[in-house]
């Protein structure tokens, strides 16, 4: 399995790293992705991808962060994509209008140029949207093309948002929402092909069931292969190898 989604640098792991490196080894998850979220984040974050082969870094500016200064975070996020320091995708990039919706416009246009600096490179993006489907979806038509590709990151979206998705050359990383009760997601995701997701769990957030509320890690992410497997009827083994073929697709490793 693949963790296409994870943020393992941050303090919640400081206490326990390796052991909790073996944990998601042990559990059969060989490869982690490690999205940037922002100025702060990128040391730590190439640390661990300098440390260990099996983690693998990506580079962007997380929408949650634009603010008035994004102007100087943006080129902190291109000084890295220029570098010779290889990224496997512009990520996370997008709009979250949960928290503060003062800085709309800034997410918008740092959505775009990541978009494009990603298109630019051959490289995919991993996109972050909360609260902020239409303005999102808004962004991503604009350029779609056969050069727009990558990962809805937490996808937690209907049928049609998730075929909208889909249309544009996305799959859709599933995480543990989708073992929530009443979340609703579970619906969705039975009427989607296993071909279309790709796992992550977004530690330390969202831990699936058993263990909601709690930290969350990479080697959770066997509880959400499971659910998929449950819901399309399928061997587990199956969901790995079919979801593990998707983000090694995407991410060109
Ligand atoms: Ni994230």
């Amino acid at each position: 399995m693949i963790d296409t989604h994870t943020h393992i640098y941050l303090n919640q792991f400081t206490d326990d790293r390796k052991e909790m490196l073996d944990r998601a080894q042990e559990a059969g998850v060989r490869e982690l992705f490690l999205p940037n979220i922002d100025k702060e984040s990128i040391a730590p974050l190439k640390a661990l991808a300098d440390e260990y082969a099996h983690i693998y870094p990506m580079m962007g500016l997380h929408p949650s962060h634009v603010k008035a200064d994004y102007e100087e975070e943006l080129a902190l996020v291109w000084q890295e994509l220029d570098s010779d320091y290889k990224y496997y995708a512009v990520g996370e990039i997008g709009i979250d209008l949960y928290w503060d919706k003062s800085y709309l416009k800034e997410q918008q246009d740092a959505f775009d140029r990541q978009i494009k600096k990603a298109k630019a490179m051959g490289l995919p993006i991993v996109i972050h949207c909360r609260d902020a489907f239409e303005e999102t979806f808004e962004v991503l038509e604009a350029n779609r093309g056969d050069d727009l590709r990558g990962i809805f990151h937490c996808f937690t979206g209907n049928l049609e948002q998730a075929h909208q998705a889909l249309s544009l050359n996305l799959k859709l990383g599933i995480g543990g929402v989708v073992t929530f009760k009443n979340g609703g997601l579970d619906k969705v995701v039975a009427e989607l092909k296993t071909e279309d997701l790709v796992l992550e769990t977004d530690a330390p957030f969202l831990a699936p069931k058993p263990f909601r509320g709690k930290r969350n890690e990479p080697s959770y992410v066997q509880y959400v292969a499971q659910k998929i497997a449950d819901l399309h009827e399928r061997p587990l083994a199956e969901v790995d190898q079919i979801t593990t073929a998707n983000a090694r697709n995407i991410f060109g490793i």
